[in-house]
This record gives C-alpha cells, sequence and structure tokens, in this order.
C-alpha cells in the first residue's frame, strides 16, 4: 500500500539515505533537515507502508514552480512509482495557482528525462557545466499548466 503526503522532521534520515544512494552529489542531514523547513518549498514523501521509499521537492516562488528533486530508492524503481510522485507535483501545482513548472536534469539522465517528457516538460535551455561531481551540463524543461 503506497501513500503520498508532506514530509516531516522525522522523515530527515529516510530523506538522507535515500539522497546518499542516489546522487552522486547529495544533500547533507543538516541540508535537508534545514531545507524543509524552507516556506517556498513542499517536500513530498512516498511510503510503503511506514518506510520512505521516495520524495520530490517542489519550490513555488510568484507562480513558479520547480522541481527541486525527485528520487526513489533503488530496489523500488521501474515500477510507475515515480508517476505517483510527478501526479501529486502536477495536481499540487494546479492547485496552488502555479503557471508553469520548470526543473534542471543532469544531461546523461535519459531515466529522469524521459519521466519529464512523458509529464509533458519541453527542454528549453542548456546550463553550461551546472553540476560538480561530476561536472556536466544541465538541460532547463519547463511546463505549461495555463
Ligand atoms: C528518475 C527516477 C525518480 C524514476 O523513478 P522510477 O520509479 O524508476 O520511474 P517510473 O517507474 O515511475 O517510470 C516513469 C518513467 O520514467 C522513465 N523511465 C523509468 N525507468 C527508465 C529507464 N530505465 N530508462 C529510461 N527511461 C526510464 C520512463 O519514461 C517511465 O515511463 P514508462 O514506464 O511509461 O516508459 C529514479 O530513476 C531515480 O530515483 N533516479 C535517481 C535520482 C534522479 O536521478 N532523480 C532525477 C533528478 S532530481
Amino acid at each position: 500500500m503506497f501513500l503520498i503526503r508532506k514530509m516531516t522532521e522525522e522523515d530527515v534520515q529516510s530523506v538522507s539515505e535515500i539522497e546518499s544512494v542516489c546522487f552522486s552529489d547529495p544533500w547533507s542531514f543538516d541540508t535537508i533537515k534545514e531545507g524543509q523547513k524552507n516556506r517556498f518549498d513542499t517536500w513530498l514523501v512516498l511510503l510503503e507502508g511506514d518506510t520512505v521509499i521516495g520524495f520530490l521537492i517542489l519550490r513555488i516562488i510568484a507562480f513558479e514552480g520547480e522541481l527541486l528533486r525527485i528520487a526513489l530508492r533503488p530496489e523500488y524503481r521501474g515500477r510507475g512509482l515515480a508517476k505517483k510522485l510527478m501526479d501529486q507535483l502536477v495536481e499540487y501545482s494546479i492547485h496552488n495557482s502555479v503557471k508553469s513548472l520548470f526543473l534542471e536534469v543532469r544531461n546523461s539522465n535519459e531515466t529522469a528525462r524521459n519521466l519529464y517528457s512523458s509529464y509533458g516538460f519541453i527542454e528549453t535551455g542548456i546550463r553550461k557545466n551546472y553540476y560538480k561531481n561530476p561536472q556536466e551540463d544541465a538541460v532547463v524543461m519547463c511546463r505549461d499548466l495555463t
């Protein structure tokens, strides 16, 4: 049984573990703990039972939403679970009067780029050498919600 809800401080450790197995440049425990207090950001966690298996972060500023992170524990991938989080992203954004969504993604991250394309995100630009560890360009993708 899967459930999506807003993240609480009790989830910080789980999200931190997911970060460390999903990203080559993971955010630290303290960054996550502080970050989830940012009033512009919404952190959603996906649970199977009591276990946090994935999360998503949305930043909303002046009717524009930015998908900052989406990640699933590796053993849960390829089962459509990221789509549950993406569905929530779109629904929550529309409910909060977001007019457009954008994100950056590593050029080499074909899985994520496919996921975003399937949700109507269109590639609109490149940010050269945007990422570190390893250094890589970011592809900017946008979706209009109006
Ligand atoms: C990106 C990520 C969240 C996708 O999670 P997932 O649960 O495996 O995705 P889903 O099973 O819901 O698949 C959704 C779509 O993603 C794409 N996708 C998933 N796995 C893929 C793969 N191995 N190769 C190519 N595309 C893939 C497809 O478009 C798929 O839709 P489809 O099944 O209709 O073809 C997951 O791979 C992940 O956590 N990666 C590490 C963190 C990351 O890179 N996050 C993105 C940048 S912040």
